[in-house]
């Protein structure tokens, strides 16, 4: 077979890195790509935004199907585009997206599916912000509706950064269009997972819970970024399993097609574990990063055949490998606010064992020898390993073999997981 797959971070490379181990796949074409995935596909350097560009790339390699990755292309309709003319999407509609593309939307969704999330409130403006306030109790989450690239929540511990925060998105609109409408939500304390599934919009084939470590430094302290670390598999009680399928996935497969919406692809539930049970934070359209850096190495199925099919509307039963794998993210100095590229990168990225290799997310080749940093993620240490801990110990010892000035990593990733696995 031979495939496209569209983007060019890590988890694009994580799905690029599935493939080249499917024996049913023949060639891996990737568009736009980048360097760390030039030993395992094709790059071409075309835009999703081109979707006759698309089309010729598809129809001129003979493609058999399109794995989209991130969600901008979702929303913009990229998936339906290309069924229109005949090609086989692992992708949702844009109807399917909106799930994530606007917080607004998802949340009147997730309400009229009865799926328990936390309370909340459509503002518009500073001054309703903060006349919504007076019925929540701090810390204060502000979610700008649109898509913000990692920067639309803010969880805002007093009402003088709530209404700076609203000046920012309403007034000042540092996210354009994206924040010029947000939901003010009740703070959720408790533990987060993600759960993702692959669905074809009626049934679904879970993947093994992953963790994400979303602040920037050790303790979890610091900004959010996109996720510094993730392991799975996490281990969770089937209780706790129980409820979140018949609580929260089944309830949004059943609205997903009370409102006839086409959605082939993957469903990534980012969830609260609340003392109550299972809270909806948010729905996203796409495999999560960096959750797909540790979820696709764990999948035994011909990875080819598993997305051929769900491009296809078809379902195959998933077998998972009895091993666990860590994801340890090296970023670039001023990430998330303003990573620095162009840094030289000593090591070598392609360096790699049977347990330990490198993703490439933000990378580029200078020369022949020589990488710099282009992004904010740069690389993602994974580890694979029989339990947990040796998972997470070969992530560390492969991180250790790339270096740049000002790199940032955080030291504890998974390890809450190993010192109380019952607290997570
Ligand atoms: N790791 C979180 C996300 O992919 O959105």
């Amino acid at each position: 077979m031979k495939v496209l797959v569209l983007g060019q971070g890590g988890r694009e490379h994580a799905i690029v890195h599935a493939l080249s181990r499917s024996p049913s796949v023949r060639e891996i074409h990737v568009a736009p790509g980048n360097d760390g995935m030039s030993r395992q596909a094709v790059c071409h350097a075309v835009s999703w935004k081109d979707t006759d560009k698309i089309l010729q790339l598809c129809l001129k390699n003979e493609i058999d199907f399109v794995i989209i990755g991130p969600e901008d292309p979702l929303v913009d309709g990229l998936a339906d585009r290309l069924r229109e003319r005949g090609v086989l999407v692992v992708g949702p509609s844009g109807h399917g997206a909106r799930l994530e593309g606007s917080k607004i939307y998802c949340k009147n969704f997730m309400a009229e599916a009865g799926i328990p999330t936390a309370r909340y409130k459509v503002v518009h403006t500073v001054s309703a912000t903060m006349e919504a306030a007076r019925s929540f109790t701090p810390p204060y989450v502000l979610k700008a509706d649109g898509l913000a690239a990692g920067k639309g929540v803010l969880i805002c511990h007093t009402l003088e950064q709530l209404r700076s925060g609203a000046v920012d998105f309403f007034e000042k609109q540092t996210l354009g269009t994206a924040g010029t409408s947000a939901l003010l939500e009740q703070f959720t304390p408790g533990w987060e997972l993600s759960y993702l599934v692959l669905t074809n919009g009626q049934d679904f084939q879970a993947l093994p819970i992953a963790q994400d470590h979303k602040r920037l430094s050790d303790h979890d302290e610091g900004p959010n970024t996109g996720g510094m670390g993730t392991v799975a598999p996490l281990r969770i009680s089937p209780e706790l399993q129980k409820q979140i399928d018949e609580k929260i996935m089944i309830p949004c497969l059943r609205n997903l097609q009370k409102h006839g919406i086409v959605y082939r692809g993957v469903l990534f539930m980012g969830l609260m574990i609340t003392d109550a049970g299972p809270s909806l934070l948010e729905i996203n359209c796409r495999f999560g990063d960096p959750e797909t850096q540790v979820l696709l190495p764990l999948i035994e199925n011909d990875f080819g055949q598993v997305m051929k099919s769900l491009a296809t509307g078809q379902l195959v039963p998933l077998k998972f490998r009895p091993m666990s794998a860590a994801c340890v993210v090296m970023a670039a100095p001023g990430y998330p606010s303003d990573p620095k590229k162009g840094v030289l990168i000593h090591g070598n990225v392609f360096d790699e064992t049977p347990s330990s290799y490198f993703i490439v997310a933000g990378a580029k080749k200078e020369s022949s020898s020589s990488w710099v940093t282009n992004g904010g993620r740069v690389l993602c240490a994974i580890g694979l390993g029989g339990s947990l801990k040796e998972a997470i110990d070969n992530a560390y010892v492969q991180k250790a073999k790339a270096d740049w000035a000002g790199v940032l990593v955080r030291s504890d990733i998974g390890k809450k997981q190993i010192t109380s696995p019952n607290e997570h």
